[in-house]
Parts: C-alpha cells; structure tokens; sequence
C-alpha cells in the first residue's frame, strides 16, 4: 500500500480532531466556571514563581477571510481606545488580587493585530501591565506583527517597552493566493517589516505560514517559502489551513473550489517542510521550524518543548494569566476563559468583577492526559518513565490507550522505552494519535481537518 494510502486508512483525510494547545480544549469548557474560580487561583499564586501574560488584542484594521482569530474590524482608533481602558481597569482589580512580589517571566501581545495601537497607546498598555506584574530581569516579550499594520515609530515604542521577539504573519506571498484569501501584502513592505525590526535590536523572528490555501500549488508554495528563507527568520509556523465557515463567517468568503485536495493539501505541506529542514531548520512539533540555535531548538532536544495557546513555546512558566476578551488563563486549578464578545467582557469589568466566563477545573487525572497529549505534540512520543516521574502510580491509568496505539497505528509508531514513538512516516497522525488519550473529545467533532 503506498504511504498516502495507508494514512488516509488510519483516517488522517476524515477525522476532525483539535490542535490540542490545551486539553481539555476550549470548546470544552463549562459556563459553571467563572470570576469566583477565577478570583480564587489568582489569589493563591505563589509570588516566588514568574507567571507568563498574554494579553489580547481583539481587532484589525482588514478583515482577511481566511482568519479564524477572535477579532473585529475598525477603522478608527475609538474603539480601540476605549479597550486599552477597560484593559486597564482589568489590571486595576488583577493588583487587588494577585499576591505581592508577583513576577512575569513572558508576555505575548496577540490578537488580532496588536500593531494597530499607535505608539501613545503601546507605552500606555505596557506600563499599565508593568506597574501590576513587573518583569523579571530576563523577560521575554513577543508580539504579532502584521507587516502591514506597522511602522517604524510603533517597532521603536514597541522595543523601548522591551519587546524581544516579533512574530510575522505572511501567509502567502503569491498575489492569486493573497486575492483569494482577501489579504494583501507585498514582499517588499514585509522585508522592511523585517529590516527595521532589525534595525530596532529585535534579533529573534518568527513568521507564520498557512498551507491549503486557496489557489496554493507546488510551483507557488515553492516561490512564497524561497521568498521567507530570504528574510531568515529564527522560527518558521506552517499552519494547515483551518476551513471551519460555521464558526468563522467570513471564511464564507473564499471559494472552496479553489482549495487544494486533501492529497495536494498534504504534498504542500511535506514540500514546505522539505525546503525547510533542506535550509537548515530544525521540525518542532507538528508544525513549526526553528534554526539549530534558537530556544525552540534546545528546548526539543532537552525535553522542555511545551505547548500552549500560542503553539510551541519554551517557556517554562506554569501560570498562564489572559488577558483581555476572550483570552484564557492556565492556573494551577484549571482553565478559565474570558467574556468572549467584546462587549460582554467589558460590561463585566465595568461592573468590577474579572471577565471568566467559562474554565475547566482540572482533576488528577485531567493533568495526567494534559501532560501525556502534550508530550505527544511536542515530543511526538509517549514516555512512561517520564509520566510515572510527574504523576506516580496514577501514570497507569493510560495502559489501554498506549496498549490501543501500539496495536491501532503498527507501523506508524513503534514501541521504544516504556511507551511509544511516532515515526516520521506517522507524523501526520500526530493529532489524531493524541486524540486516542483525549477522555473528552469524540471522534470527528467540529474541528477542522487533522492533515
Ligand atoms: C492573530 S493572527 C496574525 C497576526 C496579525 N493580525 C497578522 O495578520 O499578521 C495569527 C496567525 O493565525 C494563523 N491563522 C489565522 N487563521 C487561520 C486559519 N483559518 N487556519 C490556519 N491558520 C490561521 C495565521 O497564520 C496568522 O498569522
Ligand atoms: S490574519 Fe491578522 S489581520 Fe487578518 S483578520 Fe486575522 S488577525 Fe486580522
């Protein structure tokens, strides 16, 4: 049986599974679950550990059709104005929360397209977070840029606020692709995006990729990803084009005759990889490249890839404090979501009260399935010496999924150490293989595709 064939056997066409950047995933969180919760983990912090921010930004100047972000479209700069201020009245009750000597070791600035703020508004919202949570000495603080929604003068107030690391949306930059996707964006205005970030000290890029778009081929793809090894980035994410128009209306917009097949789909993304690791880049994960030398890199060889909302990170931060609507918090007691609209979200801040609307407290054995589909993404393997480390005796609860694996996916993964690995004939599985230690999700939910 050819290797297309034997994947599309073990469903890799069909089965709609998550992208698993947390389990249980969103979709799966409980409206029971809210401010109280909420108000409780963030109280109970411990000061000595430096906790990570994220912090949304929910609007664009374009609306691209392809994009499934939580965002809306402005032209003017009121409505984003008047966000940053309910943004500040949220730091204003987190300061009465959190416990003293709190620390943040990260922050991420993503959206929509956080570059809309001019730059009065980026050294507003920067100090505002700074005064509640001040950074430690080595902090990181990356934000996504879109090339096109940016200028020298917010790069500058960008980096004087301590940004170290910029992620680019690209996508494509075939002009049929970016005309069928409704978002324009010529290579010239990314490569000064790229040379002043430069210029301003931002040493470490990333640039986001999309495959399966509509109109993309070998022959364009080739082009689009010549065109990014020119601009060097240090980390590369080549997402698999998510179609879902019943949850992201816009995607309404794009002709779904002109969408690669699921075969097509496939070879784009092993040719993309390809011309990757040819050029040097290191595979992370299921879908992201990263020179030798960069932290995504070392933290894959030394097992500390982790995986959260913003994809693969090295960070080794366990607290995960969102802000913003719609945003999500990873505390030691579970997940809790925002007020996804962001009307709602600023109604219940007005009111004096944190924004969780929805969350998942997370029992013994939801920690060990998190960390085991984690493992997996990140590590593409599953390592009971390491789990029986984390979690004990209760590690054997995952017997019969391991067990279920090995005989289900033979000759897809193989049994190494105590556990399983997935060979790279199997990689494109990976998210359904996680899925099998998912105890929430069924099979084929409204997910998009897994290839
Ligand atoms: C918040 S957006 C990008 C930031 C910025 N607004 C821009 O457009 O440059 C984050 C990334 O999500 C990815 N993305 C958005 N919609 C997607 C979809 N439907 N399928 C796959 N990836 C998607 C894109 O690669 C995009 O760059
Ligand atoms: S891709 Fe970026 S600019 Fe386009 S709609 Fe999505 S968030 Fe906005």
């Amino acid at each position: 049986m050819k290797q297309i064939d034997r994947l599309r056997a073990h469903g890799l066409f069909e089965a709609r599974v998550p992208r698993y950047t947390s389990y249980p995933t969103a979709p799966g969180f409980a409206p029971e679950i809210g401010s109280v919760e909420q108000t409780e983990a963030l109280s109970a912090l411990d000061p000595r550990d430096p906790v990570s921010v994220y912090l949304h930004i929910p609007f664009c100047e374009r609306l691209c059709w392809f994009c499934a972000c939580r965002t809306q479209g402005t032209k003017t700069l009121s409505p984003v104005e008047s966000y940053i201020a309910t943004l500040e009245q949220e730091l204003a009750l987190l300061k009465r929360i959190l416990p003293a000597g709190l620390r943040m070791g990260r922050m991420h600035w993503g959206g929509g397209t956080p570059t809309i703020l001019p730059p009065e508004l980026i050294h507003r919202l920067a100090q505002a977070v700074k005064a509640v949570i001040p950074p430690t000495g080595d902090w990181e603080f990356s934000v996504e840029i879109d090339p096109t929604m940016v200028d020298r003068h917010k790069i500058t107030a960008l980096a004087a606020e301590g940004m170290n690391r910029a992620s680019l949306g690209i996508q494509d930059f075939d002009s049929k692709v970016q005309n069928a996707i409704g978002r324009l964006q010529p290579f010239d205005v990314t490569r000064h995006c790229v040379e002043d970030l430069r210029a301003a000290g931002i040493q470490s890029l990333n640039a986001d990729l999309v495959y399966g778009l509509p109109h993309q081929d070998i022959t364009r793809l080739d082009d689009t990803v010549s065109k990014v090894l020119d601009l060097a980035p240090d980390r590369i994410a080549l997402f698999g084009y998510a179609h879902v128009p019943w949850m992201s209306k816009r995607q309404r917009l794009i002709d779904e005759k002109s969408l690669p097949k699921e075969v097509e789909r496939f070879h784009l993304a092993e040719y993309a990889a390809t011309r990757f690791s040819d050029a040097g880049y290191r595979s992370i994960g299921i879908d992201h490249f990263s020179k030798p030398d960069d932290g995504l890199a070392r933290a894959m060889e030394t097992g500390r890839l982790r995986r959260n909302f913003q994809g693969y990170v090295d960070d080794s931060c366990s607290t995960l404090i969102g802000l913003g609507a719609s945003s999500v918090s990873r505390l030691p007691t579970g997940y809790i979501q925002n007020a996804s609209a962001t009307p709602a979200y600023v109604q219940r801040i007005e009111a004096g009260e944190l924004a969780g609307a929805r969350g998942h407290m997370m029992s013994h054995t939801d920690l060990l399935r998190a960390r085991a589909i984690e493992m997996i993404m990140c590590d593409l393997q599953l390592d009971f010496a390491e789990l029986s480390r984390e979690f004990g005796a209760l590690a054997e609860a995952l017997r019969p999924e391991n067990a279920l694996v090995i005989d289900r996916f033979d000759g897809m993964v193989q049994v190494r150490h105590d556990g399983f690995e997935i060979l790279p004939e199997g990689r494109a599985l990976t998210r359904i293989i996680a899925s099998c230690f998912d105890a929430y999700a069924p099979m084929n939910g409204r997910y998009s595709q897994a290839s």
